[in-house]
């Protein structure tokens, strides 16, 4: 079994739907013996809460339910726990090998747009500030990516 744990800012807009946009994969492929993923957030201002309401309906219209309880990283179990830590964005990844104990830890730690097919975005932007495009366009990088990411963790 590999495990996989999406990680943004907030855990209520990018990693928890990356989670509904691979288990929804992972359930289409068969797949849910073979990896299991989960997420969360660099920081736990949003600790506790459900996703934002606008991300949900935007997932919602293509089929994804966000069900995740906002939490933050926790460094002391969840390098032992995911062997892969995925950032939404750069500024996530730096964060998490920031909070990496050791060199073993900064190895399972992921940039989420290195495993799209389409290689124009650098990260996956922020959603949270903005407006209807925005929430869309997150979810059309998490499908490319979460589609490149299947096929390169079942490599390994
Ligand atoms: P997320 O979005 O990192 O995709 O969950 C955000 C959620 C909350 C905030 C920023 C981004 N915030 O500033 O509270």
């Amino acid at each position: 079994m590999k495990h996989i744990l999406f990680v943004c800012l907030g855990n209520i807009c990018r990693s928890p739907s990356a989670e509904a946009v691979f288990n929804a994969m992972i359930a289409n492929e068969g797949l849910g013996n073979e990896l299991i993923c989960d997420s969360a957030g660099t920081i736990a201002y949003h600790a506790g809460e459900p996703a934002d309401y606008r991300m949900k309906q935007y997932a919602k219209k293509r089929g994804y339910l966000l069900t995740s309880i906002s939490r933050p990283v926790d460094p002391k179990t969840d390098f032992d726990r995911f062997n892969f830590l995925i950032g939404m964005d750069k500024q996530n990844v730096t964060d998490l090998k920031l909070m990496a104990r050791n060199e073993d830890d900064k190895k399972r730690i992921f940039l989420m747009t290195d495993f799209c097919s389409d290689a124009k975005h650098d990260g996956v932007p922020d959603p949270y500030y903005g407006g209807a495009a925005g929430f869309e366009l997150v979810l059309d990088i998490l499908e490319d990516a979460c589609e490149g990411l299947i096929r390169k963790v079942r490599e390994r």
